[in-house]
């Protein structure tokens, strides 16, 4: 997806993601920043913040005298981060629509991405940039889906679009940058690729009970979503009862959140 398409299905898909804020993205977005450790006064940038889930808790971690740079392309993803963060009274927390790609800043003492990295048009490149806006020791912190868990649903969701959207079919088993970083191992060879030291990755297991309906909100709410955009009302009921047809034969009851989630120091400082 280009830059402006990614954003505009998050940006469309906020009312159902945020249907999925509290038993997903948000408890995942505090473990990044367990990882990432923002401590107070510190400059975060949290990069592909979506609605806040690791924006608002490590703006909490910064307190009153640090900052946190939240910045999304999605538009009402953003709004939504904005007003929870008001609500909240965390005003370090700064919501921005932008491609973080191009937004300049820094430096930081922390940049964080959960889930983003892999919708980068060259996900290498893209963290480079990112890692250069890092000051001298400063943390590179990403959240990635472990492998045989959240993939698994894409191409059912995929299938189930492909008779509306013939033009899905060339996506099918092509190169995919989240595959890239889907392992312990291979996120740790990713990381230390970027020039970051002293690298560490956690594994998390998360795995919850999927009800058919949760399951269409689901695929409304995420990336799924840029196979349907556009459909009309017919079209799109038939693709939601072929995706929940698809999962019960894939045997899938379960949306396995499962993630990796990688630290490592860019050279330089302490
Ligand atoms: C799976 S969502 C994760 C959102 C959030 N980090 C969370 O965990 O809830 C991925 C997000 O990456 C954003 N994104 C992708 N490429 C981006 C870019 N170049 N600049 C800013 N945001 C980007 C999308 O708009 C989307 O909101």
């Amino acid at each position: 997806m280009s830059a402006g398409g990614v954003g505009d299905v998050f940006s469309a898909a906020h009312d159902e993601f945020a249907l999925w804020s509290a038993r997903l993205w948000q408890p995942l977005g505090e473990l990044l920043t367990a990882v990432s450790r923002p401590a107070p006064g510190e400059r975060v940038l949290d990069a592909c913040c979506g609605a806040g889930a690791s924006a608002i808790p490590a703006a909490r971690a910064v307190g009153a005298s640090g900052v946190v740079h939240a910045v999304d392309l999605a538009e009402r993803l953003v709004a939504r981060g904005a007003r929870e963060a008001e609500a909240l009274g965390l005003a370090q927390a700064r919501f921005e629509t932008a491609d973080v790609l191009t937004r300049d800043g820094g430096p930081y003492d922390v940049v964080q991405s959960a889930y983003g990295v892999f919708f980068f048009p060259d996900m290498d490149e893209g963290a480079r940039t990112l890692v250069g806006r890092l000051r001298p020791g400063g943390r590179f912190a990403v959240s990635t889906w472990l492998a045989d868990g959240m993939a698994r649903i894409v191409p059912v969701g995929r299938d189930a679009a492909l008779p509306e959207r013939p033009e899905l079919a060339g996506q099918a088993g092509r190169p995919n940058a989240a595959e890239r970083v889907d392992t312990p191992e291979k996120l740790t060879a990713w990381l230390s690729s970027l020039g970051l030291r002293d690298v560490t990755v956690h594994q998390v297991r998360y795995v919850q009970p999927l009800h058919p309906d949760d399951a269409w909100t689901f695929y409304l709410g995420a990336a799924m979503r840029g196979f349907v955009e556009g459909l009309g009302p017919e079209a799109l009921e038939r693709v939601r009862r072929r995706f929940l047809d698809g999962l019960r034969e894939a045997g899938i009851d379960t949306l396995d959140g499962s993630s990796l989630i990688g630290v490592g120091y860019r050279d330089g400082g302490r």
